[in-house]
């Protein structure tokens, strides 16, 4: 029988205790336990960005970390970020720039953009490309989500 261990988190401000896997990442748990299925897995070896969310306020690569290591922890994810569907400036300032095509690496990129913000509410363009730089895109060109970013850092997040 496999090991598995007892992990309480808060997610997007909900507590959940779960049973799982130590071996389990927290894009698996999210994904396939919590049904939070906004968090993309492309990579699936901490290259891409697609996966970011934040645990404890900072970004991580959710394909490779470990759910065990969030015990106890504050876990954000794309699904948290708009309330009784209102958008945070943040998200309206992707769609007023078109700041996506396919759209997979919109979460991650939201995630990340989320945490520089919440760090640097008035970041410079150079900022934003250094807090984005873990985060790729294949579709945009990278320069509306830049214009997004700093269009909600205008907008006051
Ligand atoms: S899927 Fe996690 S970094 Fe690419
Ligand atoms: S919008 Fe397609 S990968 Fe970024």
């Amino acid at each position: 029988m496999r090991e598995t261990v007892e992990i309480s988190l808060q997610v997007n401000e909900r507590a959940q205790s779960l049973r799982i896997e130590p071996r389990e990442t927290l894009a698996d748990v999210l994904r396939d336990r919590l049904g939070l299925t906004g968090t993309k897995v492309s990579c699936d070896a901490q290259v891409c960005g697609a996966c970011t969310v934040l645990v404890d306020g900072r970004t991580v690569s959710a394909c490779t970390f470990l759910a065990v290591d969030a015990d106890g922890g504050a876990v954000r994810t794309v699904e948290g970020l708009a309330r009784d569907g209102v958008l945070t400036p943040l998200q309206q300032a992707f769609i007023d720039e078109a700041a996506f095509q396919c759209g997979f690496c919109t979460p991650g990129m939201l995630m990340a953009a989320t945490a520089l913000l919440e760090e640097n509410p008035h970041p410079t363009e150079d900022e934003v490309k250094e807090g984005l730089d873990g985060n790729l895109c294949r579709c945009t060109g990278y320069a509306p989500i830049v214009a997004a970013v700093l269009r909600a850092a205008e907008a006051g997040r």
